[in-house]
């Protein structure tokens, strides 16, 4: 048995020149998740949002049309809106108070004729209601990219696209992105790290991760009983992960939630985990199942990452086999997402 694939050297962690070169050829040509639609009912409304590096807004214009663009001030650099979402009739710039129409046009600079100015815009798209954006002109649509995934999400949650922000939270990891995603991607942890996860919300041995291009699926049954709330109904697990930092779960009884991952340095992750359900407020036992999901699986990975981020920068580290079955599903006993989300990055990066 010497034909294991090994993982990547800790260089690909720790290096701010691959840091760099991630935001040039990932981050700035693929789709990523920045909201809902139920977050912009209203003609004004806004919500703003990080893709890689780069800050974007996505508003709705007076027509009931959807509209992505940089946000920043096309006078001196001043990020256009500070709020991560709102409601606004123009777009007052809080540096010196140049005002431009929901689309990005500029409408006055202080009564000054400086021509015709507009915020460049951005590619916007929409998979069961959820809202992405795709900083390249020039990349292959999101249904192109991820084909089939909206039609297997509505199928498990056909009201995904009635949806609104219930309730958000975030955490600040000292880790790459890419350690954060991986171990998203496999459940070879899940026996060891989330006693929890493999009791209640899913029956472990059913659990499978497959990739497939740039989405990796997850599936699972729910367990024959069990006292967490989330499982009861025993309708399966799924999740939606599109590389590379958003993803997309739905829990028995069309509970929605979602993990979107901000790189802000070559050590640093941002973590939002946002739950969709219909209103703005979650009710008690909604509050419930948030609250202990947080405490337990999305908890439990924190001081892992921290410590293999650590672990990558040890001169003792030899990169190490990948555990991978026949068929490249991965179960509990094995992580074949983790080659599979190498070789997105391998490819996007000409290494
Ligand atoms: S930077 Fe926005 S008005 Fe000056
Ligand atoms: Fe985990």
């Amino acid at each position: 048995m010497s034909s294991y694939r090994r993982a990547l050297s800790g260089d690909w962690y720790t290096d701010p020149v691959v840091f760099a070169d991630e935001m040039d050829r990932i981050f700035a040509r693929t789709w990523q998740l920045v909201g809902h639609v139920g977050q912009l009912a209203e003609p004004g409304d806004y919500l703003t949002a990080s893709v890689g590096d780069q800050g974007v807004a996505v508003t709705r214009l007076a027509d009931g049309s959807l509209h992505a663009m940089y946000n920043v001030c096309q006078h001196r650099g001043h990020e256009l809106l500070t709020d991560d979402v709102g409601h606004t009739s123009s777009l007052t710039c809080p540096y010196h108070a140049w005002n431009y129409d929901l689309d990005g046009r500029l409408l006055h600079a202080r009564g000054e004729s400086v021509g015709e100015i507009c915020v460049p815009s951005v590619r916007l798209d929409t998979l069961g209601g959820f809202l992405w954006v795709n900083l390249d002109d020039d990349a292959a649509s999101l249904s192109d990219t991820v084909p089939d995934i909206e039609d297997e999400l509505l199928a498990v949650a056909p009201s995904a696209a009635g949806r609104t922000l219930t309730h958000r939270r975030t955490h600040l990891v000292s880790a790459n992105w890419k350690l954060a995603v991986e171990n998203y991607n496999e459940c070879y942890h899940c026996p060891n790290v989330h006693k929890s996860f493999t009791k209640g919300v899913v029956s472990p041995g059913s659990y499978r991760i497959a990739g497939r291009g740039q989405a990796i699926r997850h599936s699972a049954e729910a367990p024959a009983s069990t006292g967490y709330s989330l499982a009861e109904g025993g309708q399966p697990y799924e999740s939606f992960f599109v590389f590379p930092v958003s993803s997309i779960q739905c829990y028995p009884g069309e509970v929605l939630n979602t993990f979107r991952w901000v790189p802000l340095a070559v050590d640093r992750t941002l973590l939002i985990r946002e739950w969709w359900f219909d209103s703005d407020t979650p009710t008690a036992e909604q509050h419930e199942i948030i609250d202990l999901d947080w405490r337990t699986t999305v908890s439990e990975d924190f001081s892992i990452l921290d410590s293999v981020q650590r672990g990558l920068r040890s001169r003792g580290y030899v990169p190490g086999p990948l555990i991978e079955r026949p068929d490249g599903v991965a179960t509990v006993h094995s992580e074949d997402a983790v080659p599979h989300l190498h070789d997105l990055v391998r490819a996007a990066l000409g290494r």
